[in-house]
This record gives C-alpha cells, structure tokens and sequence, in this order.
C-alpha cells in the first residue's frame, strides 16, 4: 500500500520579481516499508520534494497524500498532529540540542507531544533505542562530544522515538565522511527492515544511493528516471 504518493506536484517560489518553479510536475509513491531515495544534483529539487512530504511546505499544484491524508487539506493543527503522529526528520547538520546528553537529546520529541507513556516503558524505549544505534556506551555523553557520525545516530534514534511510519532524511550523509556516511544508510537500512519503518531520504552522492531498493533521480525539478530493485534478504530475520 502506498504511504505517500505525490500527484502531479509543481512548487513555485516567488524570487523578487521573478518566481523559481523548484519542482514542475513531479509523480511517484513510496510503498509502506519503502526504503526510497530522491536522487539528484543540487538544486534538482530535493529537499523542497522531502519539505512537501513533510508538511513543512505546501504545493503550488498537485496533491501530497501522506498515510492516506491529502495534506493539502489539513489546517495546522491537523499538521501538527500528522507530522508528529507519522513523521521523524533526520537533517544534514544533525539539528542536536548541544548541552544535552544522548539519552536527553533522544526523549526530546516526546516532552513535545502528548504521548502518554509510563517511566519504566518510557526508560526501555530509549534504552532500546540507544542500543539499536550503537550508543549505549556514550549514553550520558552531551552531544557536543560526540563525533558526525555518532550525531547522526543520535539523530537516528531521535527521529524514531515517536514510532513514526515514515522518517524523511534530507542528506543525512552530506557532513560525514564516505565510510561514515554509508554506515549511516545501513543503520537505516537495518532499522527499516527490523521495524518495517519508511525511509525516504535523499542525497546527491551515487554510492549512497545506491543502497537505495527505490531511486528517484530528479533533474531541474523533474522526474528523470526511476529504478527499482529486489530487496535483499526481504523478510529474513
Ligand atoms: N525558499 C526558496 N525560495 C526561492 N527559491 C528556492 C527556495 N527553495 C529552493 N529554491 C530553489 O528551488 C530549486 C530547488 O531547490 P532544492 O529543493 O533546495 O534542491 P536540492 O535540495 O536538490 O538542492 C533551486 O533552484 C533553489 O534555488
Ligand atoms: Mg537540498
């Protein structure tokens, strides 16, 4: 079943007096459990398309269907609730709250909403989380001292606290070094299989997006070719 399905998306943003079509007629869906990446050279549109994905930003023209919901219907409430019900972002620059440790840094998206969750479950959650990343030894570390790339799972389990269905990751390898950046994709990849999780993420590096099952390569705004593949080890534990 499709999660996310964009139809015939335009995106113009007025520049003086001129306007920048970002994106000019964009379709495609990502199927639940999609491990997807939005392809491309800079400027091609991408990070607009993962702005329009998650509400952050609305479409000229076309439609956005997130989990069923034409977002272009919703008022901000309704937004607000969408985005922290079924959404987790991961960005480039890790977005951490320096001063708080890993642990702190991870529970922060649950002080924002009203999840109802009890101490203990709430202590094995993030215990769960800080293990399935890789951190439980840093876990009292603040974030200023951990390295890119143990920000990054940091931002990883941050993303995953609320169990979105979807996280959306606009190149979340683009301040990390090649080897770092690749064993970030495969935590990725290892999370969206064990929990079934969405992942759109883009970026612009070709042995990133290679790890991809799901490619979309943009070009100046527009779908240039779309490559799927058969999903290794789908299903095994
Ligand atoms: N807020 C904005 N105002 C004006 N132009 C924008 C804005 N955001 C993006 N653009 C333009 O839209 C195009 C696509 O941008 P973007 O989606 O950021 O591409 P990518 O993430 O692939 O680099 C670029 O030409 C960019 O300059
Ligand atoms: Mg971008």
């Amino acid at each position: 079943m499709a999660i996310v399905t964009l139809d015939n998306v335009k995106k113009i943003y007025p520049l003086g007096k001129t306007e920048v079509e970002a994106v000019r007629g964009v379709s495609f869906s990502v199927e639940e459990g999609d491990f997807i990446s939005i392809a491309g050279p800079s400027g091609s549109g991408k990070t607009t398309i993962l702005n329009l994905i998650g509400c952050i930003d609305t479409p000229t023209e076309g439609t956005v269907v997130v989990d069923e919901v034409n977002t272009g219907e919703l008022n901000d409430k309704e937004i607000t609730n969408l985005r922290h019900r079924t959404i987790g972002f991961i960005f480039q620059s890790f977005n951490l709250i320096p001063v708080l440790n890993v642990e702190e840094n991870i529970e922060f998206p649950l002080l924002l909403g009203k999840d109802r969750i009890s101490k203990k479950e709430k202590s094995e959650w993030l215990g769960f989380l800080i293990d399935e990343v890789g951190l439980t030894e840093q876990k009292n570390h603040r974030a200023n001292e951990l390295s890119g790339g143990q920000r990054q799972r940091v931002a990883i389990a941050r993303a995953l606290v609320t169990k979105p269905r979807i996280v959306l990751a606009d190149e979340p390898t683009a301040n990390l070094d090649s080897k770092t950046g690749e064993s970030i994709i495969e935590l990725m990849k290892k999370i969206n299989r064990e929990q079934k999780t969405t992942f759109i993420f883009s970026t612009h590096d070709p042995a990133i997006m290679k790890i991809a099952d799901h490619i979309i390569f943009l070009h100046d705004g527009l779908i240039e070719s779309e490559e799927r593949r058969e999903r290794e080890n789908a299903g095994s534990p």
